[in-house]
Parts: structure tokens; C-alpha cells; sequence
């Protein structure tokens, strides 16, 4: 065992705040005092309602809402300018301290509609700023993202220890990707015994700095090491979060078992690989939130269900109206995606004469990398009859795809989970998609949707095949549809896993401190 997790362990065992049950009574009050309501901080960069540029913000939004039955479940974020100008009532309910280089800031806190409560760090410096949550107008990263996450990682630790002055401290604190990845680590630097969860949505994206950080982020020293922070000279705040948790997650099954190995692992999978072997990284699938209902989305025209499919047809008219598309008899495939090199366009963009040949025509609707931009724009130029390309992104064009679309592609190089193939599922339009990460765990072959195994020309050819086939024969089009509608990916069937595993977390530490 490295010293990193020698020290975590002892520092777990370290009394504070908790008085030891007494001997005798010691496996009741473990019982009632874990399984009783607990308070649980999700510190996340993005949250759908607010401010979204993928399927993080699903997530941050709909897992914690899943969990208020259970928890008492609040989010920590940013308050970026978007958030501030919305007008939303933010009323300040505490302040932080500032370290080195990160200044001090005021907490809001905002009530959403669902209940939910989330605090922001108000930081105008830092956050009041155009753009997305990490890049400017123009796509280029903010030079002092170092800093902005940093805060956000800070404030989580302060929260904890119960100095942001907010009167609510968690049992447990979950943070979500390298964003958040140094919540843990401070935690861990001040000594903490609240247990911590870092869930990994994408180890490809790292925030990655050069170690003339450290002392502007207050980073100890013996962080920079390779079985902590360090990563090939520079400090990873995404290995932070993996080095300093209690337990790490990823967000399928199969992801979890990918990042071990080199092709998936981005440099880290000989320390996840130790990290699977002491039994601190599992994977648990994401799910969806129950707005996803074709008979009742607000969202739609035309709603629809597996009793009336006549929706579904308005709904395809519909679509290819909105995409500049002509009517026609044959199948609709859909892109629904973040422009980037992960979501395999390059793919797409080499089987589309199949689908042209075929008489199929393809809506896409997405933004992101300026050169797959300009590539699927191209594309659409090519064939105007066929292929149409929305740049940008709105959840009810969103929407309006996965309902009138016959088929969505999603050939990804990788995939962590995937939320899009359950929300075309969940509206009747088969994924053709990779066999990886949580397309794998979420599709069934030749039932709800059409996978292939190598990310090339070939194989993805052969599953488009396979569907241009299925859509001539309407019945098994039909029951694939019916049954790719009725699965369960609802957040209810997938809170149970992050349930089990705090109170395990928080048993362990109730464990840690009753031992002399
Ligand atoms: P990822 O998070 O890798 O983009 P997911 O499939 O998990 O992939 O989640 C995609 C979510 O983000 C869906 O809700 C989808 O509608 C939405 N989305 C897709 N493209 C964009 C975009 N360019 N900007 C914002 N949201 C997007
Ligand atoms: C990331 C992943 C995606 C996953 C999402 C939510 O953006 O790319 O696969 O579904 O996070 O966990």
C-alpha cells in the first residue's frame, strides 16, 4: 500500500466531531446513525436548469433530486454570469476565507423548483465572465482555471469542515470531475474525517497545470508525487480527486473496467488499475430523469406512446421540417452530440454515402470542435436533400430528434456512459452505436439498438446495414421500438447503488472513529 493511502486511512481514524457509541450498544447506534437521513454535498461545475454543456449537468441535476427522498442532498457550483443575469432570487448565506493565490468569495444559495438546494460561489472575479463555464467566446480555456476550480474544490473543503459559516455541514461530499477534484484533496491536507466519493464522468479531460502552481493553490508539497497528484511533471487536479478520495466511481460498468487498461486509461491506468484492486473503484450506471416521457414532455408537439405511434410520425415530419429536410418515406437518423473527437463524427462522416445511397436522410445537431464544425457542414453542402446540420444546441431541438428520429448514431471512440442512446431510447429511436463504456451496458444488440466493436468504416457500416434493414420490416422495427421505450433507465432503479455505497462510507468512518 502506498503512503498516500496509509495516511488517509489514519487520518479517517482521526475522532473529530463523533463520540464513539458505547461497546455495548455499538452495532445498533452503527445502524440508526448510518442508515438515518444524511446530509450529502455535490460539488459539480454544471447543472442542467442553469448552465449545460453535457451530460455532467444531466447528472448533477438529476441524482441529487433521485436522492432527496433518501438525503438531504445540496449542491455546491460556481456562479457563473449566466446564472447571475438570469435574474433567479440568490440570496448570500455565508462566506469564505481565501488561500495563497485563491481569493475569498460569499456563498448564495439559490432554491430550485424540485426542492433542491444549491449554493454558489459568488467570485465575480473569477466566474463573472462571458462564454461557457470554462472557455471564452472564442473556444480557448481560461488561462486561470487553475484557480476558478481550485475555489470551487476549496469551498467544498470549507463547507465540510463547517467554517463557511452556511449552518449545514455534509456527512459526505461527492465531487464530480476534475472541476471538483481537489475538494477531496483539501479535505484530506485539513484533516478531515468526512468521507468523500469522486466520481470520474471523463478521464480524458484532466485539468492539468504546471507545478509553478502549488503555491498559488496552497497545495502541500508531498502532493506532488506520483501516488498522489502528480502526472508526468504536472499536477492533475482530476488525479487529486481519484489519489484523496475514499472511493472512486465512474459511471458504467464497463468504463470502470476500460480505464484500467491502455487504450482507455489517458496515462492513468496503472493507478486505477491499483485503485480497482483495493476495491476503491467501482462503476455505477447513470440513468435519466422521469421527464423523459414521450406521452407527457412538455418539450413536444406531438406526444406519443407504443399504443399510438402517430405521434412519432408528426413528430418526423416535424423534424425534418425544423432540419430543411423534404418529406420522404425513408428512415430519419439522428447526431445529437458534443462536436468533439471522442463522438467518432470522422465515423459518421465516412459512412454517410451508405446512407445517402440508401435514401436515408440525416439531421445533426451539435457544436463544439471549430474543424468537425466545419467538416459535418461541409458534408451537409454536399448532399442538401439528405443531410442537414444545425450548429448550436437547445434541449426542445434536442428533444424534437430523439422523438422524430428513426435511428441515432453514436459511434464513439469512447463513452463513459452515454446518457443520449437512453433518451433516444426512452423515445423510440434505436442507437446504432460503439460497443463501449455505457453504450454497452445500455443497449441490447439486435433489441433496442445496433452495436459494432471496432471504431472503423467497416464494422460501423455493417450495423447501419443492419438497421436500413430493420426499417424495412416494420414489424420488427415496431416491436425494437416497444421494447427500447419500456427500459428502465430511471434514476430510481440506479440511486440505489450510490445509497449503498455512502452508507458504506460513512459505516466505515462511524467504524474508524469508535476504534480506540
Ligand atoms: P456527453 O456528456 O459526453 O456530451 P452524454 O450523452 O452523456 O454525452 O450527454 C449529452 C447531453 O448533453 C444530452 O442531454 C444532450 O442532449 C446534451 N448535449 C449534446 N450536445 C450538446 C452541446 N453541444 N451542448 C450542450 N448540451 C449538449
Ligand atoms: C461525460 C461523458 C458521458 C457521460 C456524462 C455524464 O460527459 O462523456 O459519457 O454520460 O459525462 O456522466
Amino acid at each position: 500500500m502506498s503512503e498516500a493511502a496509509v495516511t488517509a486511512r489514519n487520518l479517517r481514524s482521526t475522532p473529530v466531531n463523533i463520540a464513539p457509541p458505547p461497546a455495548t450498544s455499538r452495532p445498533v447506534v452503527q445502524i440508526s446513525s448510518t442508515q438515518a437521513r444524511k446530509k450529502i454535498l455535490f460539488v459539480t461545475s454544471e447543472l442542467t436548469g442553469l448552465v449545460k454543456t453535457g451530460g455532467l449537468a444531466d447528472v448533477s441535476a438529476a441524482l441529487p433530486s433521485a436522492l432527496l427522498d433518501r438525503h438531504d442532498v445540496r449542491v455546491l457550483m460556481p456562479a457563473y454570469a449566466s446564472i447571475i443575469d438570469s435574474g433567479l432570487p440568490i440570496r448570500i448565506v455565508g462566506n469564505l476565507g481565501g488561500l495563497a493565490g485563491i481569493p475569498p468569495c460569499a456563498i448564495g444559495r439559490l432554491d430550485m423548483d424540485d426542492g433542491l438546494i444549491v449554493y454558489l460561489l459568488l467570485c465575480p472575479e473569477l466566474y463573472q465572465r462571458p462564454g461557457n463555464p470554462y472557455s471564452d467566446e472564442h473556444g480557448r480555456d481560461w488561462p486561470d482555471n487553475p484557480v476558478r476550480f481550485a475555489r470551487l474544490g476549496l469551498a467544498a473543503a470549507e463547507i465540510a469542515a463547517g467554517t463557511a459559516c452556511i449552518r449545514w455541514a455534509p456527512d459526505l461530499v461527492h465531487a464530480h470531475d476534475w472541476q471538483a477534484g481537489l475538494a477531496p484533496a483539501y479535505m484530506h491536507w485539513r484533516g478531515l474525517s468526512t468521507p468523500s466519493v469522486f466520481t470520474i464522468h471523463n478521464l480524458a479531460y484532466q485539468g492539468t497545470m504546471d507545478m509553478g502552481y502549488r503555491r498559488a493553490l496552497g497545495i502541500p508539497v508531498e502532493a506532488c508525487h506520483h501516488d498522489r497528484m502528480e502526472f508526468y511533471g504536472k499536477l492533475s487536479m482530476l488525479k487529486a480527486g481519484i489519489a484523496y478520495a475514499n472511493h472512486v466511481t465512474t459511471v458504467s460498468p464497463t468504463y470502470a473496467q476500460e480505464i484500467t487498461t491502455a487504450e482507455f486509461g489517458c496515462g492513468l491506468e496503472g493507478f486505477l488499475g491499483w485503485k480497482a484492486g483495493q476495491g476503491l473503484l467501482s462503476g455505477i450506471l447513470n440513468g435519466i430523469d422521469e421527464s423523459w416521457d414521450p406521452q407527457t414532455d412538455t418539450h413536444l408537439q406531438h406526444n406519443f406512446s407504443a399504443n399510438d405511434w402517430s405521434g412519432k410520425a408528426a413528430n418526423k415530419a416535424l423534424a425534418r421540417q425544423r432540419f430543411g429536410l423534404p418529406e420522404h418515406d425513408g428512415p430519419l437518423f439522428a447526431v445529437v452530440s458534443r462536436l468533439a473527437q471522442q463522438k467518432g463524427l470522422d465515423l459518421t462522416m465516412a459512412i454517410a454515402d451508405t446512407l445517402v445511397q440508401a435514401g436515408a436522410q440525416l439531421a445533426i445537431l451539435g457544436c463544439g470542435e471549430p474543424h468537425i464544425e466545419d467538416d459535418v457542414r461541409a458534408l451537409a453542402l454536399l448532399h442538401p436533400e439528405q443531410i442537414s446540420v444545425h450548429i448550436g444546441f437547445n434541449e426542445p431541438d434536442a428533444r424534437l430528434l430523439f422523438a422524430g428520429s428513426d435511428f441515432l448514431l453514436m459511434p464513439s471512440r469512447y463513452e463513459p456512459c452515454g446518457l443520449s442512446q437512453m433518451y433516444a431510447q426512452r423515445f423510440g429511436s434505436l442507437p446504432v452505436a460503439r460497443r463501449t463504456g455505457g453504450l454497452a451496458d445500455s443497449i441490447e444488440d439486435g433489441l433496442t439498438g445496433f452495436l459494432f466493436d471496432q471504431a472503423d468504416p467497416a464494422h460501423y457500416r455493417l450495423a447501419i446495414e443492419r438497421a436500413l434493414a430493420t426499417y424495412r420490416h416494420p414489424d420488427l422495427l415496431e416491436a425494437m421500438r416497444r421494447r427500447a421505450m419500456s427500459a428502465g433507465f430511471f434514476w430510481r432503479q440506479a440511486t440505489d447503488p450510490y445509497d449503498s455505497l455512502y452508507q458504506r462510507l460513512l459505516g466505515e468512518r462511524q467504524e474508524a472513529v469508535a476504534q480506540p
